[in-house]
């Protein structure tokens, strides 16, 4: 991990965490931490919580136990200098692809002169130019995300966290924004929390890759991903990417077999 820390601690941590709704309890028993420049990928199955996860690290919602502090200080409410990509776009359908770009930076109280300037860089980013008056509803799920991700990036936050932000666009373009956001990234190196289902993304992006397990889910391996940064496309032809990969795979299918075992 990249032990950079604010107010002496590091920037997001999470200790004792677990979350119910009702009867269902969700994860339990959750900790770790990241630091100020440091990338953690969240991989795990489907409705072990990654999503719940990160919307009690941005503040949208509590935790049932422990807590989650950032910068030192405990997380009761969404903060300014966070920003989410959201699995399901989050896109306002009311907003053009502009002014859904523009909204974090407005919010922020951005002068509109500053609004011109910065949004088409990050439209252009995510290559929507040319359609920054289309409504979210006139294109496709993957440009959907895509804005979602010009958004995040738009008020240059100092924590993003992002939910499977390239979940719904094809298998070429993921590839693209992966290495577009790296490059991002290695520009300006932020804490980020990454959550995919996505093996070879979870290595490729991430510092350390976290795989969440079980029913409730607790945290079962924290692999350190120590491939050179700044990593690009060559990053996939390394040997150790191709070890990783396989070590986050078996532990994951050794998972998918036990719950296949129980049902
Ligand atoms: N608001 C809610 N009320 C009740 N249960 C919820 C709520 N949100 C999520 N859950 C439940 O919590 C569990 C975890 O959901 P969550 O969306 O966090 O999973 P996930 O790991 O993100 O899954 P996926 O990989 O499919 O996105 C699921 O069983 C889901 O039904
Ligand atoms: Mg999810």
């Amino acid at each position: 991990m990249n032990n950079a820390t604010v107010n002496g601690q590091p920037r997001i941590v999470v200790s004792g965490a677990g979350k119910r709704y009702g009867a269902l309890q969700v994860f339990q028993g959750v900790d770790f931490e990241v630091g100020e420049r440091d990338v953690l990928t969240i991989i795990g199955p489907s409705g072990c919580g990654k999503t719940t996860l990160l919307r009690c690290i941005d503040g949208l919602i509590p935790l049932t136990e422990g807590g989650i502090t950032m910068d030192g200080e405990p997380i009761t409410a969404p903060r300014e200098g966070v920003a989410m990509v959201f699995q399901h776009f989050g896109l306002f359908p009311w907003k053009t692809v502009f002014q859904n770009v523009a909204y974090g930076l407005k919010l922020a109280g951005a002068s509109r002169a500053e609004i011109d300037e910065k949004v088409p860089g990050f439209i252009n980013l995510v290559g929507l130019s040319g359609f920054e008056d289309y409504y979210p509803y006139q294109i496709s799920g993957g440009m959907q995300q895509r804005c979602g991700v010009a958004r995040a990036l738009a008020v240059e936050p100092r924590v993003l966290l992002m939910d499977e932000p390239f979940g719904a666009v094809d298998a070429q373009t993921r590839e693209i924004l992966q290495f577009e956001m790296l490059r991002i990234w290695e520009a300006r190196p932020t804490t980020m929390v990454f959550v995919t289902h996505a093996i070879d993304e979870a290595v490729l992006m991430g510092d350390r890759v976290m795989v969440l397990k079980g029913r409730p889910s607790s945290v079962h391996e924290v692999i350190e991903v120590d491939l050179p940064r700044p990593r690009d496309r060559s990053t996939l032809l390394h040997p150790r990417f191709a070890e990783l990969r396989e070590h986050v795979w078996s532990t994951l299918m050794k998972e998918a077999k036990e719950a296949e075992f129980k049902v």
